[in-house]
């Protein structure tokens, strides 16, 4: 085990049966928190990281998506742990669309999984964080917000909503002991990122960095687990580029 950081938190991750979550899930359970894994497939591997790190670990099959599903699966996690006090909102599509091609319900479905995900689950878990006066909610964003890069727009549009999203609910919710903070990885070997961008946008991204190598999915676990940390309890409303030094702030 890392400093036991997170002993006696309960985090939610989404997204977490592979890439970024599944990393941020052993993470958070190395620290010392218990996790569920909300994803659209069984997460057992990750269930596997979790227990192995010596948490309890459960994984909830739910389309993040969907309100209902959400709802459902917040009941299924509050039964099953009690509470939640962290709450990480990983899942996503990295999708890459030319503009001229790309029609309306594709944009919709982008934002649905990308952003009014993240709304559904804060939504449904805000109130268990209030009720202890202490809260986590980190939201993954993308630097691609600070750099050019083609053929991502309905991407970048729904990252920007996720910044927006931060930023006002942080407000929101600072009175409750809750903060709300997002990090922006940058192009990564993650499963998703080898199936949906081309090598060669990926050694460009290294290029483009000032640590000149591919990121990988650990490589925001650092970041996400501070955020999360009593140590960042002064911290809301930010945005911790995370990106190897490509994206300036
Ligand atoms: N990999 C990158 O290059 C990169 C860069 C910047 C930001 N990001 C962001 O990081 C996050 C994670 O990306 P990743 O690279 O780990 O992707 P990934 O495709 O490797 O993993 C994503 C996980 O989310 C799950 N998921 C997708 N849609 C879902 C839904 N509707 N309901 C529930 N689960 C769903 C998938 O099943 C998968 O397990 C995303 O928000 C992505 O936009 C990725």
């Amino acid at each position: 085990m890392n400093h036991p950081t997170h002993a006696g938190r309960v985090a939610v991750v989404t997204g977490g049966a592979r890439g970024f979550g599944r990393a941020i899930a052993a993470g958070l359970a190395g620290r010392g928190a218990d996790v569920a894994i909300l994803d659209l497939v069984d997460a057992a591997e990750t269930v596997g990281d979790v227990t192995a790190a010596g948490a309890k670990a459960s994984s909830v099959v739910t389309d993040i998506s969907d309100p209902e599903q959400v709802a459902q699966a917040a009941r299924a996690v509050l039964d099953m742990f009690g509470k939640v006090d962290i709450l990480v909102n990983n899942a996503g599509v990295i999708a890459v669309n030319d503009f001229w091609e790309t029609d309306y319900p594709t944009w919709r479905r982008i934002h649905a999984i990308n952003l009014d995900s993240q709304f559904l689950l804060a939504k449904e878990f805000a109130g268990a964080m209030r009720e202890n006066g202490w809260g986590r909610i980190v939201n993954i964003a993308s630097n691609t917000l600070g750099v050019v890069a083609p053929q991502l727009t309905p991407y970048m549009a729904s990252k920007g909503g996720v910044v927006g999203f931060t930023r006002g609910l942080a407000t929101d919710l600072a009175g409750y002991g809750i903060t709300v903070n997002a990090v922006a990885p940058t192009a990564s070997s993650t499963p998703g990122g080898k199936e949906l961008i081309s090598p060669e946008a990926l050694e460009y991204s290294a290029r483009m960095q000032a640590i000149k190598r591919v990121g990988t999915a650990d490589d925001i676990v650092g970041t996400v687990c501070f955020l999360t940390s009593d140590d960042a309890a002064f911290m809301t409303g930010q945005t911790l580029v995370t990106d190897g030094g490509w994206m300036r702030v």
